[in-house]
């Protein structure tokens, strides 16, 4: 459009940062708005001791999986944001790639490479990585949240020196000076929340949270320390993409965020029930 209005520079609410690197729903929405509405109130006062607890600190939100790839759930979760920042808190916000990225590699042809289960990410595949994440992905996130009322900045791990990476023992073949690196989203999150002295760091995960028995999805975990974790991962009952997941919040617990919680990226508002209830939306890990 030629000649947009320009208006001044806004503070941002919400940073918004990519990593280089069902039916449950409606039928909570459907209950909700069937709610009286001096049940709906009381829920709204039931958060009060939250909002004041939270108010004003920081936390880190690691946005991934189904959350990502159903637009429903991109709605839910882009709400809560814009709702959590009104009430103060300060909201970073940590995104992975979804499905877009192996969408492009697809188009351009270029083979995705796994080592170990992780991505290896050589020049041409970073190059895509990077258009995608931070051209695209992140600028349609900032825009969405833009859009429901709070005003976001999109940086990447670039941007003012915010991530310095070295490469892993096994990464020989890749570096050069300059080089930048594919990173994950989990790890970056569990990062930044540490370094900027998160109260919370929220990872929004395909799973109920950590449960006793992986095979049990009835067996959900609420909370949990540290010491009880680590006993889990010793005991076996910890495994696949949980290890390095539960491995990140163990680091940022140690680097003095308060709570890491691993939570149900499938259920609509599972970032408002774990902020602003007692039950929580997943297993949330102390110190
Ligand atoms: P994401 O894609 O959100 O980063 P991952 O798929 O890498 O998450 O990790 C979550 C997976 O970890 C679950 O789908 C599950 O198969 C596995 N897992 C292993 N042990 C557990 C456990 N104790 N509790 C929950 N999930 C577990
Ligand atoms: N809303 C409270 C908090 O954020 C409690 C969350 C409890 N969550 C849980 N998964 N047990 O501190």
């Amino acid at each position: 459009f030629p000649n947009p209005s320009i208006k001044t520079l806004q503070k941002p609410s919400i940073l918004s940062t990519p990593c280089l690197k069902s039916s449950s729903q409606s039928v909570l929405t459907e209950s909700l708005s069937t709610t009286p509405a001096n049940a709906r109130v009381k829920i709204l006062s039931e958060a009060l001791p939250f909002i004041q607890k939270f108010r004003g600190k920081t936390v880190v939100v690691k946005y991934g999986g189904a959350a990502m790839k159903s637009e429903a759930l991109q709605r839910s979760v882009i709400t809560d944001l814009v709702l959590l920042s009104c009430i103060g808190l300060r909201i970073v916000f940590v995104h992975g790639g979804g499905p877009e990225i192996n969408q492009w590699l697809n188009r351009l042809g270029i083979k995705p490479n796994f080592l170990n289960g992780l991505r290896v990410t050589d020049e041409s595949t970073m190059e895509i990585v990077s258009m995608v994440l931070v051209g695209k992905v992140n600028k349609n996130l900032v825009a969405l949240i833009n859009k429901a009322g709070a005003t976001a900045v999109g940086l990447c791990g670039t941007d003012g020196r915010i991530f310095t990476a070295s490469p892993s023992p096994n990464a020989a073949q890749l570096d050069g000076t300059g080089q930048s690196y594919n990173i994950n989203a989990d790890t970056a999150a569990g990062e930044l929340a540490a370094a900027l002295g998160a109260e919370k760091l929220l990872l929004l995960t395909d799973v109920a949270g950590i449960l006793e028995n992986k095979d049990d999805p009835e067996s959900l975990v609420k909370e949990i320390d540290v010491r009880g974790v680590k006993k889990m991962m010793d005991d076996g009952k910890i495994a696949g993409g949980m290890i390095p997941k539960v491995n990140c919040c163990i680091k940022s617990l140690a680097q003095g965020v308060k709570t890491a919680s691993i939570i149900d990226g499938r259920l609509e508002h599972s970032l408002l029930l774990e902020v602003l209830t007692d039950e929580g939306a997943g297993t949330m890990i102390t110190g």
